[in-house]
């Protein structure tokens, strides 16, 4: 689908951007692991949450939704293996931590995902996973989906130290352990998002945590997660969005609210202070409120651990465009291995916007252009990447408009992203 985006003439208002994701997945999954019924308020509502939720079913747990809670039950015993493939649509996170569930469920289960999906690397959990005892393929020496794993209850606890900076490796490896003949320990060397272990914790599940240099070593003992009333905080990737909309646009002031503020999360909003930004963060009982105005920003140099698993990346990119002189992206190499190779998509972005840009290895550089008013007119191709859309969307909202071929993709994390950009008008 085609999507136009106009410029708009000046912005104000409140936004509360939907549930987390990560929290949102680890929410269903151990809703689901638990014996028993949980509730969940503030559920994304994206198709990959909705993905997981789907296989949860499959796997043996039961859903019912009301009134804006979502009611899992986990069965009494285990889940179990599906006749039927596990339909993992866009989301790696479905597919990397479900990989490590079901490693634990005797059987065989095949995991499937669209063609986004189908390109991205699970070798990164297939080996630990077999380590563990589980069978793992995949296509190809990288094991793209799908995939086939036979898993079994007699799985062993290992010490893996994960090679890159991965909340979902690390997560799939918690998950199989947590059905395990033993302890599993996983060692990080950058810290990242900590939704499973705070989650597992919250569940009863003993998860020991230890900072490591600028990493941490984490322990987990077998043991079988709890039903709870699960609360999802709003997503601070998806704030991202805004926090740069309200800042390079000519003319906005937008408060942001309930923003999920760990410090694994939140490093963008250090980024754009750096660089200048008008922007403030006042803690609350759920999260903290964001509020942006209009800024004029000056360049700087980010390094990927500043934003652990580099999400922000491509709106970051975007502020880079409208600032002032050459910004650089550092170590960015997992960003060709996201919903789409976003290295080359943040690239061809800022291009579009009329900025000089290069790379060099795993580095980009954008000259930015001073003002969001200056960037050139333009149209994607979003490449079944959520965080394209939104982060075009951005540049065409605050800057002269743009055009998006794969719009609709933004449904599997943000299906609102649209009409709440139109309520600030
Ligand atoms: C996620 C981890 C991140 C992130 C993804 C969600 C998670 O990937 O990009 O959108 O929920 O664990 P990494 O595995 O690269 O950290």
């Amino acid at each position: 689908m085609m999507r136009r985006v106009e410029a708009q003439a000046g912005l104000s208002g409140t936004i509360r951007v939907p549930g987390d994701k990560s929290a949102s997945h680890r929410a269903i999954m151990l809703s689901a692991l638990a014996p028993g019924e949980s509730t969940i308020e503030g559920l994304s509502p994206g198709l990959d949450v909705a993905a997981t939720s789907q296989i949860m079913v499959q796997l043996g747990a039961s859903r019912r939704d009301d009134a804006g809670i979502v009611h899992v039950t986990g069965p009494a015993n285990d889940l179990h293996a599906s006749d039927d493939a596990l339909q993992c649509g866009n989301s790696g996170t479905t597919i990397r931590l479900v990989s490590g569930i079901v490693s634990s469920l005797d059987g065989t289960h095949r995991l499937e995902g669209d063609a986004s999906l189908s390109r991205r690397p699970m070798d990164r959990v297939a080996v630990p996973l077999r380590l563990m005892g589980a069978s793992v393929t995949g296509e190809g020496p990288r094991v793209t989906p799908p995939l086939v794993v036979h898993g079994t209850s007699n799985l062993r606890g290992i010490e893996y130290y994960v090679p890159t900076a991965s909340a979902q490796v690390k997560s799939a490896l918690l998950l199989a352990g947590l059905r395990a003949g033993g302890p599993t320990i996983v060692h990080e060397g950058i810290r990242t998002r900590t939704s499973t272990e705070d989650m597992l914790r919250l569940a009863g599940v003993s998860v020991l945590s230890t900072d490591v240099g600028a990493g941490r070593r984490i322990t987990l003992s077998p043991g079988r997660p709890q039903p709870q009333a699960w609360r999802v905080p709003t997503d601070p990737s998806q704030a991202a969005f805004f926090c740069v909309l309200g800042l390079i646009h000519a003319r906005a002031d937008i408060e942001i609210l309930d923003v999920e503020d760990s410090p694994e999360r939140i490093g963008f909003v250090h980024v754009l202070s750096r660089m200048g930004a008008d922007i403030t963060m006042t803690p609350g009982t759920s999260g903290s409120t964001l509020r942006v105005r209009s800024s004029t920003l000056q360049a700087t140099e980010l390094h990927a651990t500043e934003i652990p698993s580099v999400d922000e990346a491509p709106i970051l990119t975007v502020a880079a465009a409208a600032a002032n002189g050459v910004s650089i992206f550092r170590d960015m190499g997992e960003l060709r291995l996201k919903e789409s190779d976003r290295f080359e998509a943040s690239v061809a972005l800022a291009r579009l916007l009329g900025c000089r840009v290069w790379s060099e290895g795993d580095d980009y550089f954008v000259e930015g252009l001073g003002s969001a008013q200056r960037f050139a007119p333009f149209s994607i191709n979003a490449g079944l990447d959520h965080r394209i859309v939104m982060s075009s969307a951005v540049a065409g909202t605050a800057g002269r408009g743009c055009d998006i071929d794969g719009a609709d993709t933004v449904g599997s994390s943000y299906p609102g992203f649209f009409d709440d950009v139109t309520s600030l008008r």
